[in-house]
């Protein structure tokens, strides 16, 4: 796995309330301080109101915090929407961009994902950008069309691995309890890499993280994650317990 520091990212999607945010957040921060050196960065990623009471349920603590959506705008008149610079503000180093759920509810496309990607990135937070075919496309022999499609269309121009995680997301791998083949994954993501090289060279794409995500668990994620492009995971369900969450961290 080389030089990629393994990062395990929780996505709450819309769960929790603050005080079960609170326990689970909290709960992890001092499994991360017991730990100590972990080999592996831990993310936790609260729906966009509860940022703040996570925030300062893992003050002190190496746990750190993402956004699920920004907007691709500085500021202004979009009602509902949270800007990057509110994110970053709020104590986030990561905002996920274009998970399927919201290229699906909210009709993103390449375009705006790569617009979302680069607002986060100016602001000074990493972009966890997702990608992922659906099942129809994968059936149909299309899923390296479609994830090189997306990787040319919602990676920004100029992003660099520091800057940048990319999530290899299959849409029928999440929350269905179904996953790829380990050599089904392993070839996705050698593919994705050799993509983002096209994109912004061997070297950053070299150093970039390309996390799995879809039906990770903690019966799973010791074979996923020991894939050589494999470097972390993004996982929904099983970040909503503290020790689903941490067994799956420590099969890294
Ligand atoms: P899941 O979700 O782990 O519940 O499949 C993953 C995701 O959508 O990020």
């Amino acid at each position: 796995m080389s030089a990629r520091r393994t990062l395990i990212a929780g996505n709450w999607k819309m769960n929790m309330l603050s005080a079960d945010a609170k326990a689970l957040a909290g709960g992890l921060a001092e499994k991360l301080n017991v730990a100590g050196d972990a080999n592996f960065e831990m993310l936790v990623c609260p729906p966009a109101i509860l940022i703040p009471v996570v925030a300062d349920a893992i003050s002190g603590s190496a746990m750190q915090l993402g956004s699920q959506d920004n907007h691709m705008n500085e500021k202004g008149a979009h009602t509902g929407d949270t800007a990057a610079a509110q994110v970053k503000d709020a104590g986030c180093g990561y905002a996920i961009v274009g998970h399927s759920e919201r290229r699906t509810d909210h009709g993103e496309s390449d375009e705006t994902v790569k617009a979302k990607a680069a607002s986060a990135q100016a602001n000074g937070l990493t972009a966890v950008i997702c990608i992922g075919e659906t099942e129809a496309e994968r059936d149909a022999g299309k899923t390296l069309d479609v994830n090189g499609s997306q990787i040319a269309g919602s990676v920004p121009d100029g992003s660099t691995a520091a800057n940048t995680v990319i999530a290899y997301e299959p849409v029928w791998a999440i929350g269905t309890g179904r996953t790829p083949t380990t050599d089904e994954v392993q070839e996705v993501h050698a593919f994705i890499r050799a993509e983002l090289a096209k994109k912004i060279g061997q070297d950053e794409a070299d150093k970039t993280r390309i996390l799995y995500g879809g039906s990770m668990n903690p019966g799973n994620a010791k074979d996923l994650l020991a894939l050589a492009d494999v470097d972390g995971g993004l996982i929904g369900g099983a970040s909503l317990k503290v020790d689903d969450f941490w067994a799956v961290a420590e099969s890294a």
